[in-house]
């Protein structure tokens, strides 16, 4: 809960700051491994950069226990969107969720890049 407050009020200043400094160039490296999401042909590897890169980067995704279950990402990206407020579209999400599991999640091995790993 307390890291959760912690959060929203990191992204307000950041939310803040990038508000009241857009004539300044401001350059954000982020480290490549697990800042980027993992490339995949399965089509909700495009809505992932499209909807889940806006507030964190992949790092969030890439640190869940790889035995997360399909409803555990379900579970988590919903959230993403209420309380969270990602726009995200309702038939987007179990084509998200989809992508998540089989690269990140419990399904890994069945699709995706992640199938090489094992
Ligand atoms: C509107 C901003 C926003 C967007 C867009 C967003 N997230 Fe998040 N996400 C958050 C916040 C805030 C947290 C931190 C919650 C915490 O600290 O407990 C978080 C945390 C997470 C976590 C860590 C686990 C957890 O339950 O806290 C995962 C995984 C995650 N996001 C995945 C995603 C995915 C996948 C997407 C795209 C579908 C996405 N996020 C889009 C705001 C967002």
């Amino acid at each position: 809960m307390k890291r959760k407050n912690q959060m929203r009020s990191a992204l307000a200043a950041v939310v803040a700051f990038a508000a009241t400094s857009s004539a300044m160039a401001l350059e954000i490296k982020l480290p490549q491994e697990t800042a980027m999401y993992k490339p995949s042909s399965l089509p909700g590897y495009a809505l992932a950069l499209q909807n889940c890169m806006t507030c964190h980067s992949a790092q969030y995704v890439s640190t869940q226990p790889a035995s997360s279950p399909r409803k555990y990402w379900e579970a988590t990206v919903k959230k993403m969107k209420t309380p969270f407020g990602a726009p995200l579209k309702d038939e987007d999400i179990p084509v998200i969720v989809d992508y998540l599991v089989k690269t990140y999640g419990a399904e890994r091995g069945e699709a995706g890049p992640s199938a090489a790993r094992k």
